[in-house]
């Protein structure tokens, strides 16, 4: 079986994750959830990022020791990518033991060879990004990645020798042209970071306490950068010497999904750390976009965050999953709101899946008492439905080999569409009227159920438990991806998948419960 090795970035354990963080776990279960479903054997891994000042002086204000701080936060984060089913296979953290201890020792490593050296460092700090800035890199005098306000800051530290690794990472990003996606990231990171030239990295701290310390001098604490990014080969079993089996397995990583904030972070460091440590590059790293409230940043001082368990708790698990990987392009941000969600459940989920699913279901009962076999009465309509039906394995793959998951689902959603299309073309009703047409009503029917089960095959990824229902309704396991002639279902009574929600009379109770 081909291996799939997919990560998200693992988040900062300082707070709640909004909805906006949450979109990044849902994006990779999907990708998971279908590399799996095409045969693959996957690796899914996700977890918290827990070092760092920021997160020492959140502790602080919470009058809290930092672990007992990230122990809480790493489990609410937890909870939410549990309340979303998404399926990782590992949840890491980086206070954990062994993490810790590979980190020194490749830090270690990487100064006995020289590619970390012992320097003083002058320039600015951002708390908040944990990234240093040199004067001219500052935007009005602000860091230029947040706009937050920055401080002076001289100490002595080790830096990493980025500049030794740069023409080589050039080389490889041009010789890969898939490795960094969408391709307008990779013009920006070659254009705008690495052609103007790398200055050495600063990867060490003294000024706070609350991380990996540095093995051979403990008055450094470990870039938490650093720290962070070798969560993806040190949670798999690598190890300075080389690592183990498990970690010759699986890297390296098909697949590392990140927000497109951090994409500096994981195609310029993250690679030159590698090349470092003479290891080989992940095969694909993916800067998605963002998902804005109302087409703003969502933050607390804006008070416009939306909280994934709110969401699910109004909508249910699979609708804000359909949400959000059907509403953010691959390429350019997405915009959420209670309206937007409202909207989306009635015209696609409500109308066009939960309609078809009902309207057949119910048919097959009233018509057949739920018992349907091929009569095989073919028409001239049914050849156009059928095809359709089995290129949706061929028009899914394509979207999804591409990352275009919100694309993905429209292949499906059409086939859907088309299956209503379907009932109205072939009227079942006016062949119900006529029984020489009974044969001919329950071919219509057995075509449509067809169409509900394969198109449930692929909802899999994206609407897990909607899937599964479907799959119950129709009362037939059957794994094909392709239209079978020679099934029999016996369906159970229908049960509605998704309500038509009345907005303004829902969105007035939202507004209520909130004041
Ligand atoms: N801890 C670092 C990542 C280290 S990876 C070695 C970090 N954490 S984070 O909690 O701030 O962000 C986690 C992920 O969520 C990042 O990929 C980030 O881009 C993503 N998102 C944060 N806000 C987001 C939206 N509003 N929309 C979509 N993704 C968002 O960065």
């Amino acid at each position: 079986m081909e291996k799939y090795y997919i990560t998200t970035a693992i988040a900062y354990a300082s707070a709640k994750p909004h909805i906006g963080n949450t979109y990044e776990i849902v994006l990779a279960d999907a990708i998971a959830r279908y590399k799996r479903l095409k045969g693959f054997d996957v690796y899914f891994q996700t977890g918290t990022d827990e070092h760092g000042e920021k997160i020492e002086q959140k502790a602080l204000a919470a009058h809290q020791e930092p672990q007992e701080y990230v122990d809480n936060v790493s489990q609410e984060i937890k909870r939410i990518w549990d309340l979303m089913n998404t399926s990782y296979d590992k949840f890491v953290r980086t206070t954990d033991k062994t993490h810790k201890e590979v980190v020194g020792r490749l830090f270690e490593k990487l100064y006995n060879q020289g590619d970390i050296y012992l320097d003083r460092y002058e320039g600015w700090y951002c708390t908040p990004c944990e990234s240093f800035w040199t004067e001219t890199q500052l935007v009005d005098g602000k860091c230029p990645d947040c706009g937050r306000e920055v401080t002076k800051r001289s100490e002595e530290a080790y830096f990493f020798k980025l500049s030794k690794y740069q023409d080589r990472l050039i080389q490889y990003i041009e010789d890969h042209p898939d490795f960094i996606q969408p391709e307008s990231r990779k013009n920006e990171m070659i254009n705008n970071f690495l052609k103007p030239g790398l200055q050495d990295l600063c990867v060490s701290r003294t000024t706070f306490d609350w991380g990996i310390r540095v093995p051979f001098d403990d008055k450094h604490i470990v870039y938490v950068w650093i720290d962070a990014l070798s969560n993806y080969i040190t949670n798999i079993g690598y190890d300075v010497d080389g690592g183990d089996e498990n970690f010759k397995k699986w890297w390296p990583a098909d697949l590392q999904l990140v927000g497109k904030d951090i994409i500096r972070f994981h195609t310029i460091y993250w690679p030159i750390l590698l090349m470092a440590l003479d290891i080989p590059l992940p095969k694909k790293v993916f800067g998605h976009p963002w998902l804005l409230m109302n087409n703003d940043k969502m933050s607390k001082s804006k008070g416009n965050i939306l909280y994934a368990d709110e969401l699910v708790d109004l909508f249910g698990v699979d609708a804000v999953r359909y949400y959000l990987l059907h509403e953010i392009p691959f390429a350019s941000d997405g915009t959420i709101s209670y309206e937007l969600i409202m909207e989306r459940i009635n015209s696609d989920l409500a109308n066009v899946l939960g309609n078809l699913v009902n309207r057949t279901i119910s048919m097959a009962n009233k018509y057949f008492g739920g018992s349907i076999s091929n009569k095989k009465i073919s028409e001239e309509v049914d050849q156009p439905y059928l095809q359709l039906l089995n290129s949706l394995e061929e028009r899914v793959e394509n979207k999804m080999a591409r990352l275009e998951i919100g694309l993905a689902l429209d292949e499906i959603f059409d086939t859907l569409r088309a299956s209503n299309k379907y009932i109205d073309d072939t009227m079942p009703w006016a062949l119900a009227k006529n029984e020489a047409e009974l044969d001919r009503l329950e071919t219509v029917l057995y075509n449509l159920l067809e169409g509900i089960r394969v198109c449930s095959i692929f909802l899999e990824p994206y609407l897990p438990d909607t899937a599964k229902e479907i799959q119950r309704q129709l009362g037939l396991s059957e794994r094909t991806m392709q239209y079978v002639s020679t099934n029999s279902y016996q369906v159970t009574e229908p049960t509605p998948l998704f309500m038509r929600i009345d907005i303004p009379k829902k969105l007035a109770e939202i507004l209520d419960n909130k004041e």
